[in-house]
């Protein structure tokens, strides 16, 4: 009888231990992304390959960008992956007018400007960590996106404070809840939403950004990741509006892609 329970117990164990080695990969199985997968060189023609020979291709001029690591000692809270870095500074290469829900470090921000021309505006809108009073939790959000809303807004200086580049930026200090996009309607070329990622606020940045953006422009979503509890509303959201808008989740990213074609 003995034997029984330690083989039980032993099994159990097994698949505890199984189920903790493989969280990720079984995560994935289980939430599966309702929106298309696809690689960023199928859907904008800067990222198209280059032929080098006959087994290389590589990046032509047009994503050649200049960059910079945050090291992780270097604890800075809520930022990009370098790989989705690299989509937007790309991106923001051909920008003339640039905005950004959620500022954070500025690291996004930075790479905005480091790589957009000389006359590009980028607009970013972030909470003051001074006024965190300004926010509360609708019924409909997640708790975990939340609790990060506040724990991310910790910065009033920034990545590119001090550098020349800050001159193309403006910081916009206000909730977006509150924010009048009136003045941006149909003039932004490039949006990036990585503000509050409880449900009302995914909501009203995505529905203030399609009103804000050009003919062609591009809205960039971060942090599409189906089965992360933090990104729950994000993910919830963008399903929703799947049905009536032409989305795409970037290989490799918690990217998604909008083109207002
Ligand atoms: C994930 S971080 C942004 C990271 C940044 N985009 C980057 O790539 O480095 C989220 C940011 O959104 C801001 N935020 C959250 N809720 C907001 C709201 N309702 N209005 C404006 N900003 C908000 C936070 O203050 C924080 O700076």
């Amino acid at each position: 009888m003995s034997l029984y329970i330690l083989v039980c117990i032993l099994c159990l164990t097994n698949i505890v231990l199984i189920f903790f080695i493989n969280k990720k990969k079984i995560k994935k199985f289980i939430y599966k992304s309702k929106i298309r997968k696809i690689d960023i060189t199928e859907i904008n023609e800067i990222f198209k390959l280059r032929n080098i020979s006959e087994n290389l291709r590589g990046p032509t001029q047009d994503v050649i960008i200049k960059s910079f690591s945050i090291t992780s000692n270097n604890r800075i809270v809520g930022m990009t992956s370098d790989q989705e870095a690299w989509i937007i500074a790309s991106l923001s290469r051909k920008s003339k007018n640039i905005f950004e829900f959620g500022t954070c470090s500025g690291k996004t921000t930075y790479m905005m400007a480091l790589n957009s021309g000389p006359d590009t505006q980028i607009t970013s809108l972030t909470l003051n960590p001074n006024e965190l009073n300004v926010i509360s939790k609708n019924s409909e959000d997640n708790k975990v996106s939340f609790r990060n809303i506040i724990n991310e807004s910790i910065y009033k200086k920034f990545l590119f404070t001090g550098d020349e580049v800050e001159k193309k930026i403006k910081i916009i200090f206000q909730n977006s809840l509150d924010f009048n996009h009136r003045e941006y309607k149909g003039k932004i070329d490039l949006i990036f939403i990585d503000g509050g990622h409880t449900y009302s606020v995914v909501k009203n940045d995505s529905e203030k950004s399609f009103e804000m953006l050009k003919k062609n422009g591009i809205i960039l979503w971060h942090d599409y990741v189906p089965g992360k509890r933090s990104a729950k509303d994000v993910v919830r959201y963008i399903d929703e509006i799947s049905n009536t808008r032409k989305l795409y989740c970037i290989n490799g990213t918690t990217l998604v892609y909008f083109k207002n074609e």
